[in-house]
């Protein structure tokens, strides 16, 4: 089933993605909203690898990041607190319990990790934005976006690099774009710290 035939299969499923697209638009947050739709295009590539609920990755895709309009840190559980009393009037009690775990495990690193494939699958396609020389490009605008500073930044990549890619399937197919995103980064931070070298022999170490 493509993108569009499954979103007018169900209501629900466009009222939230309009719900959400209209909440993240008006915070200026229109990064995080084509991150979103990204992401979502993500599960799409995933589900070719590996078989999983599609419709409650989806649902879990759609407001995996709402949290960022109050938190960067930790966003991932704002995200199923503010819209747990929405989930309830939509969908049933298991659904909406499963929907809220892939939410708040979907952030590398983060202090839930994924226990379902739907998990797991939200997790990867996450990651997937940022992996290669698209990803390194969406990364800056979102992070930017955000309002990260660079010490920020590269503690971010760090953490994502470091957790990579859950599915073996798509770490097999995946992890040399991420690994690319990793190089980037790394000279990045070297070029970085080497301007800070030629400062110093300036006798300004400040800086
Ligand atoms: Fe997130
Ligand atoms: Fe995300």
């Amino acid at each position: 089933m493509k993108l569009y035939e499954f979103f007018k299969a169900d209501d629900r499923l466009l009222d939230l993605f309009e719900r959400i697209r209209a909440e993240l638009i008006s915070s200026d947050l229109d990064q995080v909203w084509n991150h979103t739709k990204r992401v979502i295009k993500n599960l799409f590539i995933i589900k070719d690898y590996v078989n999983f609920d599609l419709k409650k990755a989806l649902i879990a895709a759609i407001i995996h990041d709402i949290g960022f309009m109050e938190v960067v840190n930790g966003h991932e559980m704002v995200s199923t607190q503010m819209m747990k009393t929405a989930l309830d009037k939509l969908w049933d009690h298991v659904t909406v319990n499963e929907v809220c775990h892939i939410v708040e495990a979907h952030q590398f690193n983060g202090k839930v990790r994924p226990q379902t494939i739907e998990a797991k699958a939200l997790h990867d396609a996450d990651v997937m934005d940022y992996a290669g020389e698209k990803g390194i490009i969406n990364l800056f605008k979102l992070l930017k976006n955000l309002g990260f500073r660079d010490s920020r930044v590269a503690k971010w990549i760090h953490e994502l690099t470091k957790d990579g890619f859950i599915i073996p399937e798509v770490r097999k197919n995946h992890d040399k774009d991420l690994k690319q995103t990793e190089n980037f980064f790394l000279n990045f931070v070297k070029d970085l710290s080497r301007e800070r070298v030629d400062f110093k022999k300036y006798g300004m170490d400040n800086i």
